[in-house]
């Protein structure tokens, strides 16, 4: 469904879950303009109306317990990937958890909301924004950039949207037949930063370390001098020179 204005997609299909019949699972919400788009730790997504993409899909991952939720995390982070790496190659990376960066800037994002019933995930809402054809990003969005500035082109959103979907289906599918070691093996190889010295901050301290895993469980694992910490989303700051 292509809607021309709503607050969020993500906000949109959680409605409709709650309110109407049942919504079939790949069920893809798309918009031109969200006036309230959602981002990660409560931030809000800004996207020029009608040049990127700005979708939800609906997947009703049964099989997956709530905690293997970062398996979806990187089902959906790869799917974007694959998707993106015929334009755009090996300076495309997953910056953990689940952003997509092209060299030091960001392509796009993205909000996965899971509805669990009991143990399991019932359904899930997967937001992702991506930037397409913006040219211009305003001054607190510095570290922005899209395909369009990449590679002066202008690019269908219908057919970036369709190879996403295809790519994480594929993902979806390893998920399905119990394939987690290699999806996990192959989020970990797109890294940014994996294996690099590099400055992070957490607890209002800044260190050095390298990214040297991710744990099933999503969290971050950073070697510094030797010793090996994880974190949470919450707990670090990738700090760019
Ligand atoms: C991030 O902070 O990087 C995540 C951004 C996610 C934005 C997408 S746009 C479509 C969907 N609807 C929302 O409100 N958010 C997600």
């Amino acid at each position: 469904m292509s809607l021309k204005e709503v607050d969020s997609t993500n906000t949109f299909l959680k409605n409709i879950l709650s309110n109407s019949k049942p919504v079939p699972d790949g069920t893809v919400i798309m918009a031109e303009t969200q006036y309230a788009g959602r981002g990660q730790r409560d931030n809000t997504w800004h996207a020029e109306p009608g040049k990127n993409l700005t979708f939800s899909l609906l997947l009703k991952p049964g099989f997956l317990s709530a905690q293997q939720q970062f398996d979806l995390t990187r089902a959906v982070s790869l799917g974007v990937y694959d998707a993106l790496y015929p334009l755009l190659r090996d300076s495309l990376k997953i910056k953990w958890p689940n952003d997509i960066y092209y060299g030091d800037k960001k392509l796009g994002g993205m909000l996965i909301e899971n509805i669990l019933q009991g143990s399991q995930i019932k359904n899930a809402i997967i937001g992702i924004g991506l930037n397409v054809n913006q040219e211009n990003f305003p001054d607190n969005a510095a570290n922005a950039t899209s395909i369009k500035k990449i590679l002066q082109r202008d690019y269908e959103l219908k057919n970036i949207l369709a190879e996403i979907c295809n790519h994480i289906e594929a993902y979806y599918l390893h998920l399905k037949a119990g394939r987690f070691e290699y999806v996990r093996n192959i989020y970990l190889s797109r890294l940014y930063w994996l294996n690099e010295q590099r400055q992070f901050k957490s607890n209002g301290q800044v260190f050095e370390g390298v990214i040297k895993n991710v744990e099933d469980n999503g969290l971050l694992v950073i070697d510094q001098n030797g010793g090996e910490q994880a974190y949470n989303l919450k707990e670090i700051e990738f700090l760019n020179k």
